[in-house]
């Protein structure tokens, strides 16, 4: 039996970021398939056969044939314990989709080598960065023609500001595509073989141990000559760089034709972190070796099955290990809680969960005591965790209830989706009329569906777009006259002022306007 610390460092959690249809799901569909958490790559979302294996739970997702929850999947790979945390993309990124990220020791983030890096690409990427967490990058779609590699690299460093480092360099692309030069493992991948060896090792030199037809193309001389340069002039690898994520190691592949993604797990197992320690809201950090089991909520999801009006509420398990029916306390509350009922979750079902450790994600049945950002200790002692950070949103609506009769229904269904961080809460400043504010567009729909189901309100919302969110450093030097048609003053759930400017452009007139108004926003 292996000893706690052991165990402990045998798990990676982590997510994948992307913009849509970079190739996301394709890539976990891999992942789980050489975990063998799965038998066909091509069952954790069906977006167009229909299929809905991760979670079906919400009405919502079969409406839209879509996954809002942002789920968990576990595998073993090798000796390794690995947790998958989903982050959704497309319409149904929301702010669970940052949140996520607070809950991981490493990203994977999925470039399709054809567009680059883009706009939600960028947003997740700055969540990551400011974490500090290693980010892996996979340039995917190498089947087909794209930008050209050095491009690629490029883009990361002017786009994100990360440093790149070249684990590897494809030889051509498109159906010129024969495989990779793996500079890190010191071989070649080829990408046709018909019964033939994959891999063809490279000598002390960096050439190859055998000739093979495919080395007579000009692609191949090139891709040599590349890695040549990169050897002697590119970024030079560096553990300690990639561990806070100022270097990011890059991979080339193709996921959907699963060619180099067995290389890139492996290699990314070697260098992905096992579970950190968090830091501690006051001074200090929990080690995830220390014996007292704690965590902390990331996420809830209500209704998950809708004959009960379940809530589950998500924990990120910092440290210790948890046993199924364990007491603990919740610091914010001051109170004990028996975990009676707990969920782990896997590719395509919710199972029970006896004992899980650090680095580990589990779900506890929730009648409405947690909320997000609540520590959760198995012992007596009481400390929590930093708080989790509150994300800029960009969308609103005003909202109200359809039918007056309900304002009482009204205002206690949004004080606790508020609470939970369904949604943000504003208002305008004399005629308190309610806003609710977003990351993503699904956030209000979801908002829209819960009311109605659990609070029984219909409501109207009429939205007033996007718009550029700041904060006020200095509130008491703010008058009202100085909004205008192109930006509006409102109040957060904390009474702070907020401006809402139509668009950048409107932001920086104001700022040239009034240099003395000191903006800030939020992540
Ligand atoms: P996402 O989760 O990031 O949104 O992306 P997803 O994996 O759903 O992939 C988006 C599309 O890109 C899919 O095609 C998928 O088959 C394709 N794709 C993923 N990886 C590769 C790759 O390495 N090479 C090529 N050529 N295509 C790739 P689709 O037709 O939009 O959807 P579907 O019908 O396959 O679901």
């Amino acid at each position: 039996m292996k000893n706690f610390k052991q165990q402990v460092d045998q798990r990676r959690t982590f997510a994948i970021i992307s913009h849509p249809d970079a190739g996301k799901t394709t890539m976990t569909e891999k992942l789980l398939y050489f975990g063998g958490a799965i038998r066909d790559a091509g069952t954790v979302k069906g977006k167009k056969t229909g299929k809905f294996a991760t979670s079906d739970w919400m009405e919502i997702e079969k409406q839209r044939g879509i996954s809002v929850t942002s789920s968990v999947m576990q595998f073993q790979y090798d000796d390794k314990h690995i947790n998958i945390l989903d982050t959704p993309g497309h319409e149904d990124f929301s702010e669970d989709t940052y949140r996520t990220l607070m809950a991981v020791d490493a990203a994977v983030m999925m470039v399709d080598s054809a567009k680059g890096i883009e706009p939600q690409t960028i947003k997740l990427f700055e969540v990551c960065r400011m974490r500090g967490i290693p980010i892996f990058t996979f340039m995917n779609k190498l089947d087909r023609q794209g930008l050209e590699p050095f491009e690629l690299l490029e883009n990361l460093e002017e786009v994100l500001g990360v440093e790149p480092y070249a684990m590897n360099w494809p030889i051509g692309m498109g159906k010129e595509f024969e495989g990779i030069i793996d500079r890190f493992n010191g071989r070649i991948e080829k990408a046709r073989v018909e019964g033939e060896e994959r891999f063809i090792p490279l000598d002390e030199n960096g050439e190859p141990t055998t000739h093979d037809p495919m080395m007579d193309s000009s692609y191949f001389t090139q891709a040599m000559d590349t890695v040549e340069l990169l050897d002697e002039a590119g970024n030079e690898f560096d553990e300690e760089r990639i561990a806070n994520g100022q270097l990011t190691p890059v991979f080339f592949g193709s996921a959907l034709t699963n060619f180099g993604v067995q290389t890139f797990l492996e290699t990314f197992l070697q260098f992905a972190p096992p579970p950190q320690p968090r830091a501690l809201k006051e001074d200090g950090e929990i080690s995830p070796y220390e014996e007292e089991f704690s965590g902390f909520i990331f996420k809830i999801q209500a209704n998950m099955d809708p004959r009960h009006r379940d809530r589950i509420a998500f924990v990120r398990i910092v440290s210790g290990m948890f046993e199924r029916g364990m007491t603990v306390n919740v610091p914010r509350l001051d109170k004990s809680i028996k975990l009676a009922q707990t969920t782990q979750f896997l590719a395509d079902d919710r199972e029970t969960v006896n004992t899980a450790l650090p680095g580990d994600i589990i779900g506890l049945y929730d009648t409405g005591n947690f909320q997000i950002g609540d520590t959760v200790i198995g012992g007596k002692r009481k400390f929590e965790f930093a708080p989790l950070p509150q994300f800029t949103p960009e969308l609103f609506v005003k909202v109200s209830a359809k039918n007056v009769m309900k304002s009482k229904q009204f205002h206690k269904g949004i004080m606790q989706l508020v609470q939970e961080g369904a949604i943000q809460y504003y208002k305008t400043l004399y005629t308190e009329e309610v806003m609710l504010g977003a990351v993503g567009q699904l956030q209000f729909e979801v908002f829209e569906h819960r009311m109605k189901n659990e609070y029984n309100v219909d409501v109207q919302m009429q939205p007033i777009g996007s718009k550029v969110t700041r904060w006020i450093e200095n509130e008491e030097d703010v008058t009202d006259k100085m909004t205008g048609p192109r930006s509006m003053l409102v109040k957060d759930r904390y009474d702070q002022l907020v401006f809402l400017f139509e668009n950048e452009f409107a932001l920086r007139w104001f700022q040239d306007k009034h240099p003395d108004i000191r903006l800030y926003s939020l992540l």
